[in-house]
């Protein structure tokens, strides 16, 4: 609410366009649409019980992981809303293997390359539990005009131009930034739209909550199983022991402790040798939502967005949130 007006996020980004003089639109344009995906695959998780949405589609994705009927439905309906857009030249998500390109008519022109992990937390939707959408918009960098290639997509984070989620919780929100602070809308179902709600959002620098599947704990490296322990500790002067909340969707995870303060941690394990997060689908957006707060990213030892992308689907072990413990958790990786 602003002066006691609801502001809708369509209302928003004409707002913030018009800060922008030679902004032709096109980008706001391009948020419309993410905006209009979101409601429609809303709808469907809202009623996912009642319309033989639930359970398993049959088939695995690129990673092997078993995909979701409502995977294969967000995924499908992004990727249409995005066609249909006639802003981006190119899409890549967690559910296809290779990218997808457009030369169309419509598209030809387009200057904005879309990366998305179209459902977060799949092990939660048959269970009624949060899940959500990741996104993270870059500009091309090969010529407009022609088919977008692979270095379009393989950028570093820093690069992004915006970069957000939503979240299908107790509420649907969607939270986003164009590198210009965080903001939060929820949906109003009663008017279809996703209202202002929490307007430049900025994290705890301390927390007292830690999110991680400690049942890994044995799988663990070293640093992270000694990390845990200090959580663990009794010192009233850092408000230790922190609570432990883990959900298992990481968009749910990562905006709890964003809004209260805390830090979400996917190591590496003798499982996901290399961490189970994907970089470009989902510690990227997270990461400039966190920084865009006043948080922190890091595979433990670098900051997520410099990291230079070899591969669409590649993972990368993710430490995120309250600047104080991301710290924290780099010192005791170092030390040991
Ligand atoms: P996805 O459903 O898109 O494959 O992502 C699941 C991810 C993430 O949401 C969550 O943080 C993590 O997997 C949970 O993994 P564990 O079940 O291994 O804890
Ligand atoms: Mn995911
Ligand atoms: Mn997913």
């Amino acid at each position: 609410m602003v002066n006691g007006k609801i502001q809708t996020l369509n209302q928003f980004i004409i707002e913030r366009q018009k800060e922008h003089p030679y902004a032709k639109g096109e980008f706001s344009r391009l948020m419309h649409h993410v905006g209009i995906a979101a409601k429609i695959v809303n709808r469907e998780v809202n009623k996912a019980g009642l319309v033989d949405l639930l359970g398993d589609a049959g088939e695995e994705n690129i990673q092997g992981e078993t995909q979701q009927k409502l995977d294969v439905y967000a995924d499908v309906h992004f990727i249409d809303a995005l066609k249909s857009c006639g802003e981006v030249c190119g899409i890549a998500t967690e559910e296809n293997q290779h990218m997808i390109t457009f030369n169309n008519a419509l598209s030809k022109d387009a200057k904005y390359i879309f990366l998305m992990d179209p459902l977060d937390g799949s092990s939660n939707i048959d269970v009624n539990v949060s899940i959500g959408t990741l996104f993270s918009i870059y500009k091309r960098v090969t010529p407009v005009g022609t088919k977008a290639e692979m270095q379009d997509f393989l950028q570093p984070g820093n690069q992004q131009v915006a970069s957000g989620y939503i979240l299908y919780g107790s509420s649907t929100m969607l939270v986003y930034t164009t590198g210009n602070g965080v903001n939060g809308f929820t949906l109003d179902p009663s008017i279809g739209e996703f209202c202002l709600s929490h307007r430049d959002i900025k994290t705890p620098k301390d927390g007292t909550i830690y999110s991680i599947n400690e049942g890994n704990y044995s799988k663990f490296p070293f640093g992270v199983k000694s990390y845990i322990k200090y959580c663990q500790e009794n010192d009233a002067k850092t408000k230790r022991p922190y609570s432990s909340r883990y959900i298992g969707s990481l968009v749910a995870d990562f905006h709890r402790n964003f809004l209260k303060g805390g830090i979400f941690m996917y190591p590496e394990s003798v499982s996901y040798p290399t961490g189970k997060l994907r970089l470009l689908y989902e510690c990227n957006p997270i990461a400039f939502l966190a920084e865009q707060a006043g948080g922190l990213a890091s595979d433990g030892f670098n900051r997520i967005m410099d990291i230079q992308p070899k591969e669409l689907h590649q993972r990368i072990p993710f430490y995120v949130g309250s600047s104080n413990m991301v710290k924290k958790i780099e010192q005791f990786l170092k030390e040991r």
